[in-house]
């Protein structure tokens, strides 16, 4: 983030902590009135119009940044349910995505995804690879949404031998200040 907010001089950095700002989890009532809203183009209750209006908070949030940089801890081999909750928040049909004609249509062209993420174990060689399901499907997610650039970082083996992890951390952050430059010039 450090080196984002460094190379970002003329821009304005929203922060959004999904620890303390935790998303909405879809339930019936709300799924309802997104299906009504979103699919049937049904008119909703004020009621219903509440039950999405976090959703579509963090939905605008998405659609007025040019850059969304997503940054979290591996949980089970894929994303904390927090930051899955997020990506269900704003990936609603018509705002972020649509269909048409048979196909899937990404809305977010022109803006640009990077995804941080770090994990205990080492997922880029050997048995544990097929496992890792926190940038793939972080990358998947922003694609789908139509992102013109999609990058992802993974800083794996926190949680091993005291020189791997050191050297992963380097790598790291270098990789995520050449995406900074690459950006942001
Ligand atoms: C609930 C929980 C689940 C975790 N699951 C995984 C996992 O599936 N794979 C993995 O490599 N690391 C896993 N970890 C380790 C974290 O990804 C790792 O501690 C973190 O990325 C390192 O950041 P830290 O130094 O801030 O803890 C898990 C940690 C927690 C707390």
């Amino acid at each position: 983030m450090a080196e984002f907010k460094s190379k970002v001089k003329n821009s304005t950095i929203e922060e959004l902590d999904l620890a303390k700002d935790v998303p909405d989890l879809f339930l019936a009532d709300n799924l309802m009135a997104y299906i009504q809203r979103d699919y049937l183009k049904q008119d909703i209750s004020a009621e219903q119009k509440s039950l999405l209006s976090k959703m579509d908070k963090m939905i605008e949030q998405v659609k007025s940044s040019d850059v969304v940089v997503l940054a979290y801890p591996m949980f089970n081999f894929s994303m904390p349910a927090v930051v899955k909750a997020w990506f269900d928040s704003i990936m609603l049909k018509g705002h972020t995505w649509n269909a048409q004609d048979g196909k899937y249509l990404g809305l977010m062209k022109g803006k640009k995804a990077l995804t941080i993420v770090s994990s205990g174990g080492s997922y880029s060689t050997g048995p544990m690879k097929a496992l890792e399901h926190a940038v793939s499907l972080s990358n998947a997610e922003f694609q789908f949404m139509g992102f013109s650039e999609v990058k992802g970082i993974l800083a794996e083996g926190m949680n091993g031998a005291e020189d791997a992890k050191s050297s992963n951390l380097t790598k790291a952050f270098e990789e995520i200040q050449a995406i900074a430059h690459e950006w942001y010039q």
